[in-house]
């Protein structure tokens, strides 16, 4: 008598696909995050760490793929609440053209896995120019970990859908954590006021709430984005850097040629692409740019664009298609992601594809 079944579709429990499960544990990591990270409403980080980074003229965030992606919004988080200039960049670029640095840099690696040798091959060079480092990984003991001066976990649990979900957010909220303690560190008043643990809390309950509509979110996936060849998305700010991750997911699993722009640079070139049908989904959550993002979608419009939005509650309009809770402006990215999270996987479910184990795609890219 033999039992023929996969022996990892036990941890599935009843979910079809891993990615439709770790999406769906995101609210439970955000508030894993707040209990491993405060002490009462106080983010708890390492002294040492904090002294590194205060002595630190520059912080230089290094990744690849999504976890570039999480590092374009922890730049914006660091620059606000720490005042300290940050740059991001891809570490396959970084490895071999590394930019003219500043005196005294401090280096933050992110790494879903630990193991990208892109980005060791960054962390190498580091450590032969024994400059300080942090490594943000949600696998103890991996080789970034172990190589790093520091490391802060994200325990966000194992990802196995190649397509990366929960450690994104998961990246996003140790980022603002780590902001937040530096700011109070440097005495910066923007970081003492930024209440971080309640606005955790409020996330946690709007991702839940996001994902309460997988109908919604899978009717929009099956209408507008299972047939066209090309998908946009769009937004200014840090709701670009969000449309930058929507659109890899959607590419990465269900094959449709998305790619992500800055709503006002659509203008200078891309708006070419676009046909009757062509879907192009705007972010919109910054009070400053909505208005504008609204235009450049109505330009996309006229030239026979299907348009769709993911709005902050306070900023939506009658006619939007996914409304998201409101919180505080630094962190829309962890909602706004949630429902392109979804899009992506109803996509590829639509089209029969395996979603966990997209073509040509690792989950863990240990080659150069
Ligand atoms: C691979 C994965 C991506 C991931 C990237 C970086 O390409 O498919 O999902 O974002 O590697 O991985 P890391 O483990 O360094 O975050």
């Amino acid at each position: 008598f033999t039992v023929d079944m996969d022996p990892s579709a036990a941890d599935k429990g009843a979910y079809p696909f891993y990615m439709l499960k770790e999406i769906d544990e995101q609210p439970a990591v955000m508030r894993k995050l707040v209990q491993k990270y405060f002490d009462g409403d106080q983010p708890e980080i390492d002294n040492n760490l904090l002294k590194d980074m205060n002595d630190a003229d520059h912080i230089y965030i290094i990744g690849a793929g999504t976890s570039y992606h999480a590092g374009l919004i922890g730049a914006r988080m660091f620059e606000k609440l720490t005042g300290t200039p940050t740059t991001v960049h891809i570490s396959s670029e970084f490895a071999y053209e590394q930019p003219l640095l500043s005196k005294k840099p401090f280096f933050i690696f992110l790494s879903q896995s630990g193991e990208t040798a892109d980005s060791r091959e960054v962390l190498v060079h580091v450590n032969e120019n024994k400059w300080p480092s942090l490594t943000i990984t949600n696998v103890d003991k991996s080789t970034l970990s172990r190589e790093a001066t520091y490391t802060l976990l994200l325990y966000a649990g194992p990802e196995i859908a190649v397509a990366s979900t929960k450690a994104y957010t998961a990246q996003i909220a140790v980022e603002a954590i780590l902001a937040k303690a530096l700011g109070e560190y440097k005495n910066i008043s923007a970081a003492a006021e930024f209440d971080l643990k309640q606005q955790l809390g409020t996330i946690a309950n709007g991702m839940q709430a996001i994902t309460d509509s997988k109908d919604t979110l899978e009717a929009v996936a099956t209408h507008y984005l299972s047939k066209p060849r090309n998908a946009f998305y769009i937004g200014r700010g840090i709701d670009w850097s969000v449309s930058l991750e929507a659109a890899l997911k959607l590419k990465e699993i269900s094959y449709v040629q998305a790619e992500g722009f800055a709503s006002g640079e659509l203008k200078h070139g891309t708006i070419a692409l676009i046909e009757k049908g062509t879907p192009v989904i705007g972010i919109i959550t910054q009070d400053r740019t909505a208005g504008l993002t609204r235009s450049n979608l109505e330009e996309t419009e006229s030239r026979g664009a299907n348009t769709l939005t993911i709005v902050s509650r306070h900023l939506a309009k009658e006619d939007d298609t996914i409304v998201i809770p409101d919180v505080d402006e630094l962190l829309t990215p962890l909602l706004s992601v949630v429902p392109a999270q979804l899009l992506a996987y109803y996509t590829s479910l639509g089209k029969g594809l395996d979603v966990d184990k997209p073509r040509n795609l690792a989950k863990s890219v240990t080659v150069q």
